[in-house]
């Protein structure tokens, strides 16, 4: 476990090494304590400033955090991108090329260090899909973010950093996979929880393959779990009433204080995720040595590129699960299928494999 002290003193030299353009897909809950956590340890640490955007649907959280972190420190900068669904691919593209036409005019400077993907919080819904084909959970959790990520290359391969992506989600919960109904298509296969395993398997495997194609130039791509952080997120009224039930009538009297991170603690332990300790893929395949201060990736090497983390920062890779199957040829699988069905979009089509 990274200890907090040790988050704390990852933290001061992130925020000292540079100023950071940071990136945020959502405005709320594990975006916003990670945000302010990067104002106030720049407050705190002489920090030497920083860009941030906020992207997200609706224009009031995000202008509370950004008042509240300018208050806090007052030297960065901030701005929101308004993004009605990014369920839809089409809203990601338009977004992704506003974030790239505001950077540009930063000249030599446009550049992107640290990127959160952390949008979407609806758990348990029947599948549903969007005007272009895709699971809106399944969309907003997996397909759109890798989008980000492909449409933001430009600005995330220019950080020296290297640029660091993370996605919070749901790594380590790898279950059951269908190679031959990724979309799980099939609504025999689909469940929340089964498409929650889908995604988080692809997640590793699109991964991988982005870490190999930008060796040393991009990374740590990481997918972490947050733990059980107490934001708005659970009375979200898009989420099933039985489960709004069990959890703030049973679950959070009962266990909230056992289990839960503290959404501080949290944000702190998201902004150190910018820190060497999870570096990109080394350029000539050499291998680091394993020590505490450099992070196990998921082909269970140090500092290998990809790493699945848990909310304490170390590997939750559930490795087994992954010896089920042809690992070279998933890979190659999980990112044909995803790159199709982003061609068949930008393409005007809807999606139906
Ligand atoms: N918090 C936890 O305990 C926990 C545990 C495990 C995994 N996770 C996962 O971690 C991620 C972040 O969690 P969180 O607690 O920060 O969630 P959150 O507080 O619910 O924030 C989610 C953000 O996504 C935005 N969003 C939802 N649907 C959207 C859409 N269609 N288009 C654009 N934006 C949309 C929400 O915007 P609006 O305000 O407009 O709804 C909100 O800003 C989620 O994927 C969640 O499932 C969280």
């Amino acid at each position: 476990m990274v200890k907090l002290n040790e988050v704390h003193s990852l933290n001061t030299a992130v925020v000292q090494s540079r100023p950071l353009v940071a990136v945020f897909f959502s405005t709320g809950g594990i975006a916003s304590y990670t945000l302010r956590a990067l104002a106030t340890a720049s407050a705190a640490n002489g920090g030497k400033g920083f860009r941030a955007y906020m992207v997200g649907r609706k224009a009031k959280p995000a202008e509370d955090i950004i008042s509240e972190c300018s208050a806090i420190y007052p030297q960065g900068q901030f701005k929101f991108v308004k993004a009605d669904d990014l369920s839809l691919i089409r809203t990601v593209d338009r977004v992704c090329a506003e974030i790239i036409q505001l950077e540009k005019k930063e000249g030599q400077d446009a550049r992107i260090d640290y990127l959160m993907m952390a949008q979407g919080g609806s758990i348990f819904l029947p599948r549903k899909d969007t005007a272009e084909g895709i699971d809106v959970t399944m969309s907003l959790m997996y397909y759109s973010r890798m989008r980000i990520i492909m449409k933001l290359l430009p600005l995330l391969l220019k950080s020296t950093l290297p640029a660091r992506v993370v996605s919070v989600y749901a790594a380590g919960i790898e279950a059951k996979l269908y190679p031959d109904d990724l979309s799980l298509r099939d609504l025999s296969h689909y469940s929340y929880s089964q498409a929650r395993s889908h995604m988080v398997y692809m997640h590793t495997l699109f991964l991988e393959t982005l870490a190999e194609q930008h060796r040393g130039k991009l990374g740590g791509l990481i997918h972490i779990f947050p733990g059980l952080v107490l934001g708005p997120g659970f009375s979200n009224p898009e989420l099933p009433r039985w489960f709004r039930i069990v959890w703030h009538w049973i679950f959070v009297p009962l266990f909230g204080r056992l289990v839960t991170v503290k959404p501080t603690d949290c944000g702190e332990r998201m902004l150190s995720l910018a820190s060497p300790r999870y570096p990109p893929r080394p350029v000539d395949g050499s291998k680091s040595q394993k020590t505490e201060e450099i992070a196990i990736g998921t082909d269970g090497g140090a500092g290998t590129g990809v790493y699945s983390l848990t909310w304490n920062g170390e590997n939750n890779l559930n490795a087994k699960a992954y010896e089920k199957f042809n690992k070279d040829e998933m890979r190659r699988k999980v990112w044909d299928h995803t790159t199709k069905a982003f061609d068949a979009i930008e393409a005007g089509k809807i999606f139906i494999e």
